[in-house]
């Protein structure tokens, strides 16, 4: 292979001694409607306001937008053919690489001092599996947003669980395409209950114990 890593010559340990905290990443999984995004950008503004941290907020709806185009929202552009060879959907294998190359783009935040906040369905266990493993001890912290699937399907914010019972919509996570919770997350938030502010906090509580936030 004629392609060689580089070293940095600024270190993970001097970019993060210019912050409150070390860099990881937060990496909310659940069901659709579950409320990650909600949380994890309620989580990202009061590590922004009240801690004066350096965060970054990776949402799988906003990323499939651009990195993560997807098939059907780069069809009849003049990227059609980059399109039929990159867009992603939601089959299994698309997911997977969905999700390698968040994985990999929150690695790179990591690394730099960053706190990275990835909410993605992330239904598959080996796929999460994968990004942890990718990154140090403790680096990698797993938040299961155990909202009731009849919870997600009441909320329904924007119609595709309806879509997907009317079997308009196929493969949708938690009707006809599987999801696989996490076996010991790092923190287990009761969403279907509780205030996205208080579920935030929460995690708060867990990056300080952890002495991941000073
Ligand atoms: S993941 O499974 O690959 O992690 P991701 O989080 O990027 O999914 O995108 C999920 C969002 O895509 C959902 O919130 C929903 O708005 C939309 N979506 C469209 N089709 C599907 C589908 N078949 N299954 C799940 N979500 C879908």
């Amino acid at each position: 292979m004629n392609v060689y890593w580089h070293d940095l010559m600024v270190t993970r340990q001097q970019r993060e001694s210019l912050n409150t905290h070390k860099g990881c990443v937060i990496w909310f999984t659940g069901l659709s409607a579950s409320g990650k995004s909600t949380v994890a950008n309620v989580l990202d503004h009061i590590l922004f306001h009240q801690y004066k941290a350096r965060s970054v907020v990776l949402d799988g709806d906003n990323i499939r937008h651009g990195l993560n185009a997807s098939t059907e929202m780069l069809k009849g552009t003049h990227k059609e053919d980059f399109a039929r060879r990159f867009g992603l959907g939601f089959s299994a294998i698309d997911r997977e690489e969905n999700i390698r190359r968040i994985g990999s783009v929150a690695k790179l935040f990591s690394q730099n001092g960053i706190i990275a906040i990835t909410a993605f369905i992330s239904p598959y266990r080996i796929d999460r599996d994968r990004v942890r493993d990718a990154l140090l001890p403790g680096e990698f912290i797993e938040i299961f947003v155990d909202t009731p699937l009849a919870v997600c399907e009441r909320r329904d914010p924007k119609g595709l669980y309806k879509k997907a019972k009317a079997g308009e919509l196929k493969g949708f996570t938690g009707i006809d395409s599987p999801y696989e919770p996490p076996i010991s997350p790092e923190v287990l938030l009761l969403a279907g209950e509780k205030t996205p502010e208080s579920l935030a906090e929460e995690v708060i509580v867990f990056l300080k114990n952890n002495q991941i936030l000073v």
